[in-house]
């Protein structure tokens, strides 16, 4: 199989023009990181429609609801762009296990997207190249190599995460994990996949056995600090491109 994978520079471009109808060809995948803050969900509120609005409100925590405002906008001014469209105008409809999808348009790109968010961080993969699926986790300090690796990584994975040296087994731990969470949310499985039988390992491309077999690709993203990240597409040439969301008004 060819390793041949386009992959981002090792950095995230700063961006704060509006993107618009042309900037993504086909074949292409864009993944924005963001940031997301009370300040955002503030100015942002606004775009998202009831049914958001309502999921905000049953979030237990002040910090949980901003952040999901602050995600769930800038996912609607980010698409919106894209389709040259009115950010809250843009429907969605969930799959079977939630993924959330848009509402196609007469005219429109076919675009694809995934979000993640951790903390205050979020990622959102959007894709001219077919399904894609994103997951970024802020690396925890516990150890739970021992305690969860049984139930969500195979023999071999494990086997591999116990040759790491100590200090970089946490983050190899969260990459794996990511990789797992990726490629069940390109598929819109979400959780509903069995994790546990799905050996990812380190490979560039993954075929998953419920499918007709096609082959699932990675892409390393730029360093976030503190935090494991992984993109999955189905494009086996997919073009990469990571963008940092700069002040955008
Ligand atoms: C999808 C799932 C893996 C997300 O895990 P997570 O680490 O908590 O969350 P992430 O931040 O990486 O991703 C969440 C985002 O993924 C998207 N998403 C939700 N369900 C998804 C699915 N099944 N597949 C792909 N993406 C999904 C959403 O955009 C969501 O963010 P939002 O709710 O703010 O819009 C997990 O929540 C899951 O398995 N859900 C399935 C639930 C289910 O079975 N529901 C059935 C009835 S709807």
């Amino acid at each position: 199989m060819s390793t041949a994978v386009p992959r981002c520079a090792g950095e995230w471009h700063p961006f704060g023009a509006v993107p618009d109808r042309d900037f993504l060809s086909p074949g292409g995948v864009d993944v924005w990181s963001l940031g997301l803050s009370p300040e955002l969900a503030r100015r942002g509120s606004a775009l998202l429609s009831a049914d958001e609005h309502r999921r905000a409100a049953l979030l237990r925590t002040a910090r949980l609801r901003f952040r999901f405002v602050a995600a769930r906008s800038l996912l609607r001014r980010i698409l919106a762009a894209y389709l040259g469209e009115d950010p809250a105008a843009l429907t969605f409809s969930a799959g079977p296990y939630g993924k959330p999808a848009l509402v196609a348009g007469s005219g429109r790109p076919p675009l694809e997207f995934n979000l993640s968010h951790s903390g205050d961080r979020a990622l959102l993969a959007v894709s001219n190249a077919g399904a894609v699926g994103v997951d970024i986790e802020r690396i925890g300090e516990t150890d739970l190599v021992e305690e969860v690796g049984p139930l969500v990584f195979t023999p071999k994975e494990r086997l591999h995460l116990e040759e790491w040296p100590a200090n970089a087994r946490q983050a190899a731990f969260y990459g794996l994990w990511c990789r797992k969470e990726a490629i069940a949310k390109a598929l819109g499985l979400g959780l509903s996949l069995d994790v546990a039988r799905l050996e990812v390992g380190f490979l560039e491309a993954v075929t998953v056995d419920l499918e007709n077999g096609e082959p699932f690709w990675f892409a390393s993203l730029p360093v976030i600090e503190d935090h494991a990240t992984a993109l999955v597409f189905r494009h086996p040439a997919a073009f990469v491109r990571c963008f940092a969301l700069a002040a955008w008004d």
